[in-house]
Parts: structure tokens; sequence; C-alpha cells
């Protein structure tokens, strides 16, 4: 597909769910693929089905050290790096009042900060280079109020924010990166598995058991953006089931 092929992407969040379906349909389209999750038996499956065209890392985004080495190995394995896919995150739930501060805490690290460890690295990159294309994952917890996910809806938020914000930070600065902000609506990945089991959770289940989308649809959106000619910025997505 026009403008995507032969390019090096970085995705976080690729052993499973949408960063893994991404990663498919991308080397699909003739993408060459750097892979980024912690389970390594899961990355390593999904580099084999994809073949030469892919490589992965065992790596944390919460640890910037690691995500500067994914960086080293794309350049190192494929020369360059062409964009990046920043869609690793987790959404533990729960009111405010129930005080689970761990998770907010993992919220924090993994949504915000894993995403800008993710930028750290990649930015030195992209505006030596004058291009690039940076990719978040949001959320449609991104673009309004969520009770029951208050710091998950807030890191959503705050990466909508960011990237908008850097994106005209690139335009005066003549770095030309592109960037794109998606927000999926409901989608049948493992995102829910680490809800605590309530009743809430059994409602929300029975929702995406009911009209939840593939992860395609998201990769087919990651594609979209990508695909477009240089001069196209792909700003923000939402993509969400017609019934939600
Ligand atoms: N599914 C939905 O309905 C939905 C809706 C809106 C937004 N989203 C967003 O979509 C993104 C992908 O989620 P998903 O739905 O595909 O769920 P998923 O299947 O649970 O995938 C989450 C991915 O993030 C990775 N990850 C989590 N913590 C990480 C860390 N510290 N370092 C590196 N990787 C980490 C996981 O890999 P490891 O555990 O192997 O590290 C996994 O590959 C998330 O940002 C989520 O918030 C999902």
């Amino acid at each position: 597909m026009q403008n995507v092929e032969n390019k090096v992407i970085i995705i976080t969040g690729a052993s499973s769910g949408i960063g893994e379906e991404t990663a498919k349909v991308l080397a699909k389209n003739g993408a060459k693929v750097v892979l980024s999750a912690r389970r390594e038996d899961r990355l390593k499956e999904l580099a084999d089905e994809i073949g030469e065209n892919a490589v992965y890392m065992k790596s944390d985004v919460v640890n910037a050290d690691e995500m500067k080495a994914l960086v080293a190995l794309a350049k190192e394995k494929f020369g360059k790096v062409d964009a990046v896919f920043a869609n690793a995150g987790i959404m533990p739930a729960g009111n405010m009042s129930e005080m689970k501060t761990d998770d907010w805490n993992r919220m924090v690290d993994i949504n915000i900060k894993g995403v800008l460890n993710t930028m750290a690295a990649l930015l030195p990159e992209f505006c030596a280079q004058k291009s690039g294309h940076i990719i978040i994952t949001s959320s449609r917890a991104g673009t309004m109020s969520v009770p029951g996910n208050a710091v998950y809806c807030g890191t959503k938020h705050f990466v909508r924010a960011m990237l908008d914000s850097f994106h005209t930070e690139s335009i005066q600065e003549g770095t030309n990166i592109r960037t794109t902000t998606i927000y999926p609506g409901a989608i049948k990945t493992e995102l829910l598995n680490q809800v605590a089991e309530s009743k809430a959770k059994e409602m929300v289940s029975q929702f995406y058991e009911n009209v939840g989308l593939s992860p395609e649809v998201i990769a087919n959106a990651v594609l979209y953006a990508i695909s477009q000619p240089d001069n196209v910025d792909v700003s923000d997505l939402v993509v969400r089931p017609t019934m939600e």
C-alpha cells in the first residue's frame, strides 16, 4: 500500500489485542515491524508468524532505557525508524473512593509515562531526520468522562492533549512530524482481563461480547493514517461499534 511499504514501524503493546493485529496488518502491507511488550513468548510467536519483516524485544514501556534499546534494535536490523505506534496500556477499573492507588500509579506509569518514554526514545531520531509519524492509542474515554474509570480516562485525555500540543511544536520547529491519536470504542481484546470481578465488570463484558469489534478495525485505522501522503496528517480517528 502507498507510503507503507518498507516503512519501519515500532509497535508497543504488540503481544496481544490491537498491537498484535496492527503488526500483522502493517506487515501484510509491506512494512517492517519492531515489536515490543513484556510477554516474550507472545512476541516470538508473532514475529515467527510475520517472518523476516519482524523483529522483537521484550521491553517494558516504563523503562526508558529499554525504549532506547528498542529504537537501537530497529536501526540495527532495518537501518531507520519511520513511525511508532505507542499502544501499550492497561485499564484496571474502580471508583476513586475505592482508593486503588496501586492501580492509579500503574496506569500513570504505563499509559502516561510509558508513552513519554517511547517518545523520548524516538524524538532525537525524528527531529534529526525531519520526518516521522507518532501514533498513540487513546480511547473514547479520552474524549469524555467515565465514572468507574476516572484515572484511566485521565491518562487517555493526557495523550490527546500532549500529542496535539506536540504537533504544533513540530510545525513551529520545522521537524515535519506527523501525529495521529486513535480513540477506540469497545474492541474485543485482553484489556478487560485485569478488571476485578464485579457487577459492573459483568455488564461491561456483556456489552463487549454483544457489540465489541475485532482489533482489526483499529489496525486498519492505523494503516489508513500511515498510508496517507507525507503532507497529509490524520490527526484524530474515533472508531467505535455502531451500537456504542
Ligand atoms: N480494547 C478496547 O476496547 C480499547 C478501547 C480503547 C482504548 N484501548 C487501548 O488500546 C491499547 C491496547 O489495548 P488492547 O485493547 O489491545 O488490550 P490488550 O490485549 O490487553 O493489550 C495491551 C498491550 O499492552 C502491553 N503492555 C501493558 N503494559 C505494558 C508495559 N508496562 N510495557 C510494555 N507493554 C505493556 C501488553 O503486553 P504485555 O502484558 O505482554 O507487556 C499488551 O500487548 C491500550 O492502550 C488500551 O488502553 C483499548
